[in-house]
């Protein structure tokens, strides 16, 4: 089991497998970050899926870990996501796993099915407009049909639960908020309002910060919405929609930090380990450069001497604007 010094277990692993993505999005990627416009540089220090295989199996089999969700950069940009995902079948039945995966659902249509058949339960998915122009501004892309044909074919596939992420920033989206609930009113899906987050050099201000609690007014006054308990480690704050299929919640990382129950590490696609979205650019610890020198065994207890370095809770947004943390599209969103 992985405990931090505040007595927080560790046992949600989000696995970034590269840091490609060929979206741009301003709060992420913005301009392409390191890699140019599209995905045409190399990260040279990406794992194999042998490397990706040993990390997880050595945090399934021997830290405790419960649920890995792999994210990016476009997890779907990799090619060799069949080699990635294989044990996936045998490690939720020895181990009781849940499995997770976050897209930005441009090249989801054709790979839906495979995901699912990977054995991949929860999708998460980017959507922060409904309007082509305010969709290729945030994303730099425009793909918004695909992406909403990628959330159609995923539901069809039927996986456990799909998510819509919708990143809130005033001034360029806060007024989709309604549009967004009713385009969606008759899908099973959870469509999940985020607090822009300072992260990298993404252009944050305070001006784009859109408080919560407005936009909760926002939709009492048009639908009705039933508060539905959570747990511990949540996140999140969730409703239901009456006479739907729909639920929504709000993640609130600026205005009602929720780092008194995180149960989260990160590693990144070099296999950097990171405890906390927002720790400072050095302060990861560099296992997949350790990898072929180590066994299982020395690995996680270097992991485990790691952990006692994780911090209380996260400083105000402010202060984190000017901090040197890495860009949300290297790190793993
Ligand atoms: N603030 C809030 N959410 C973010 N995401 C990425 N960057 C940020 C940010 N700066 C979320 C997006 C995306 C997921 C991978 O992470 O919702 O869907
Ligand atoms: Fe790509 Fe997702 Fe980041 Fe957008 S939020 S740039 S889609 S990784």
């Amino acid at each position: 089991m992985l405990k931090d010094s505040f007595g927080r277990v560790h046992d949600y692993l989000r696995f970034s497998i590269t840091s490609k993505c060929n979206f741009n999005c301003t709060y992420c990627n913005p301009s392409g970050f390191k890699n140019g416009v599209e995905h045409i540089v190399t990260n040279e220090n990406i794992m194999s899926p042998i490397e990706i295989n040993r990390l997880l199996k050595i945090f399934i089999e021997q830290a405790g870990i419960k649920k890995i969700r792999f994210t990016g950069g476009e997890p779907l940009l990799r090619s060799d996501l069949d080699e990635i995902f294989q044990n996936i079948p045998t490690w939720k039945k020895n181990y009781d796993m849940i499995f997770a995966l976050s897209t930005n659902g441009s090249l989801l249509k054709s790979k839906a099915k495979f995901l699912k058949d990977s054995g991949i339960d929860y999708l998460n998915i980017s959507i922060d407009s409904l309007k082509k122009d305010s969709f290729q501004k945030i994303t730099g892309r425009n793909s918004l049909e695909k992406v909403i044909s990628g959330i159609e074919e995923s539901i069809i596939q039927g996986f456990k639960l799909v998510k819509l992420n919708f990143v809130l920033m005033y001034g360029i989206n806060e007024d989709e908020v309604i549009s967004i609930i009713e385009r969606f009113r008759d899908y099973p899906v959870h469509i999940r309002f985020i607090e822009y987050m300072p992260i990298g050099k993404n252009n944050w201000n305070k001006d784009y910060f859109y408080e919560y609690k407005k936009i909760l007014d926002l939709i009492h006054e048009k639908f009705n919405i039933q508060k539905y308990e959570t747990e511990k480690s949540s996140t999140s704050k969730k409703f239901q929609l009456e006479n739907s299929f729909l639920s929504i919640s709000f993640i609130t990382p600026m205005s009602e930090h929720f780092c008194d129950n995180c149960n989260r590490l990160r590693i990144t696609s070099s296999g950097n380990l990171r405890l906390c979205l927002f720790s400072e650019k050095e302060n990861g610890l560099e296992l997949g450069k350790i990898l072929n020198d180590f066994s299982d065994e020395e690995i996680l207890e270097k992991i485990k001497n790691f952990l006692p370095n994780k911090w209380l809770k996260h400083p105000p947004m402010e202060e984190l604007a000017k901090m040197n943390t890495m860009q949300m599209v290297e790190l793993g969103g």
